[in-house]
Formats: structure tokens, sequence, C-alpha cells
């Protein structure tokens, strides 16, 4: 199996996909909250890093009428269609499935599918992990926001994860705040006072040392995004940030 696999995918990510879902399963229902409110311009996706779509809401991908899911995994393949085939065949949904590094190639696939919105599901934040190199992380995905300008998409990702005390948890935990990226760094919408990555660690129990995954300059300044937490293990979490930068309506 290619290292990479081993961090992002792979057999590892479906087994405990399948294992924690239940435990997840707030999260999934966030994401596909905020999958609604998107508009995306094409009925044309190009998924990267879709994986088995195990956190992926099956009526939003319902709205194209043609996905092509580009993942490294060679297993994302039969269990993508496991999870989501029978929802694709229902919308009379086309779906291309391919296996290769589609960062490394994002330029072909652009040029490839001119009028495709592009969605990266949950793929960008774990770069760091498989390139192993901080300066390299934030090259390649300055890189890559600034391939994909005058373009409509999207993304998931990890923005910090790290170490959880359960005993820390809040009675009531707020499991997703709405923000913007300003020029200054996040601000939190209606929010004032406490620096927002520390309300964020507090409602999931965090403590040291948090990993920052290098993409919270990802989305252009002002582009207004959905913070979600995910439960990753009992004693494990991540913040997950999703947004969209609307392109032409195709
Ligand atoms: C955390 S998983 C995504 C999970 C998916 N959102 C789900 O709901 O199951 C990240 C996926 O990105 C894929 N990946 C990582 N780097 C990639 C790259 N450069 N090109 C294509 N796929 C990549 C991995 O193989 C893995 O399947």
């Amino acid at each position: 199996m290619p290292k990479s696999l081993d961090t992002s995918g792979g057999l590892r990510w479906h087994l405990r996909a399948l294992w924690r879902r239940s435990q997840w399963r707030d999260t999934t229902r966030h994401i596909a909250d905020w999958l609604d409110t998107t508009q995306p311009a094409s009925h044309h996706l190009l998924l990267i890093g879709g994986s088995a779509g195990w956190m992926m809401s099956g009526r939003w991908l319902q709205r194209f009428s043609r996905i092509d899911l580009i993942d490294l995994d060679p297993y994302a393949h039969r269990l993508f269609r496991w999870n989501h085939g029978r929802a694709l065949r229902e919308s009379g949904t086309e779906l291309h499935i391919a296996a290769f590094d589609a960062l490394e190639s994002l330029e072909s696939l652009l040029r490839q599918h001119p009028d495709a919105t592009i969605f990266f599901d949950n793929v960008l934040g774990q770069h760091l992990f498989r390139v192993r190199q901080i300066e390299r992380t934030e090259a390649d995905l300055a890189r890559i926001t600034e391939q994909l300008k005058g373009r409509d998409w999207g993304s998931v990702h990890d923005l910090f994860s790290g170490p959880t005390d359960p005993l820390k948890l809040p009675a009531v935990p707020i499991t997703q705040f709405n923000a913007v990226r300003d020029a200054n760094g996040w601000v939190s919408e209606g929010l004032s006072g406490t620096p927002l990555h520390v309300r964020m660690l507090a409602q999931v129990g965090g403590i040291p040392d948090w990993v920052d995954h290098l993409t919270s300059e990802l989305f252009p300044v002002g582009t207004p995004s959905r913070l979600i937490a995910w439960p990753f293990l009992p004693e494990y979490a991540h913040w997950l940030q999703a947004g969209w930068v609307a392109g032409t309506r195709r």
C-alpha cells in the first residue's frame, strides 16, 4: 500500500469509518446540511479525494448529472458505489471513478473539465501528512488556490486536530460555528471576546498539543465557511472547515 494511503485513506480509513459511523453521525449530518446550502454552478462534479463517501451526502450528489471521482485509493471504487450507487441510479447520475494523484494532476484535470464544479472532500487537510514538509505543503496549497481562480469550487478539510479529554467536554457542546476569513485571521460571526480557536478547543475538550493542518488560508479572504467538530476518536478530535468559492454559473 502506498504510504499516503496509510495516513488518509485505504483499508484503515474504511474500517475506521464503518466502525465509527454512529459516533460521526452528527458531523456527517452537519456536512450534509452545509452542502445543502451550496449552489454548485455546474451539473458536472469533479470530486477529489471522495474515498468511499462515508461522510458524503447522497442527497447532494444526486444534484449532479455526472460525477468524476478521483482518489488515490484503489478500494474507493467499489465502496463508493456500495454507499452511493443506489442514490445515483435513482437520480440518473453518471459516475466515473479513477485512481491517481489529483493534486499533482490538478492543472490538467481542470483543463480537461473546464465546465465542472470541483469539490475537495476532506483531502486538503491531509496534504501535510502526505508530503511531511511544512514549506512544501504551504506552497502546494497556495498553488491549488491559485489554480482554482475563476472556478466554482468547494472544500471540506481539517483545520486543526488534537487530543481531547472526555472529562473536559462541556455539558452541551457547540459543534459548529459560522466563520469568515478576514485579512487578520479568523473571526466567528456574532461572537466577540474569547478568540475563536480557544472556544473551538473548549467545545471538544481539547488539551495540548493541537496540530495546525495549514489550511486556514486556502479560501480567499471574505469566504464564509462553516466550522464543524469531528470526534474522530474517543480521545482525538478534528475541527473541519467547509466553504464554497462561487465561480461562473454554467
Ligand atoms: C479522509 S479521506 C476522505 C474521506 C471521504 N470524504 C469520505 O467521506 O469517506 C481522504 C481521501 O483522500 C485521498 N487522497 C489523498 N491525497 C490524494 C491525492 N493527491 N489525489 C487523490 N486522492 C487523494 C485518500 O486516498 C483518501 O481516500
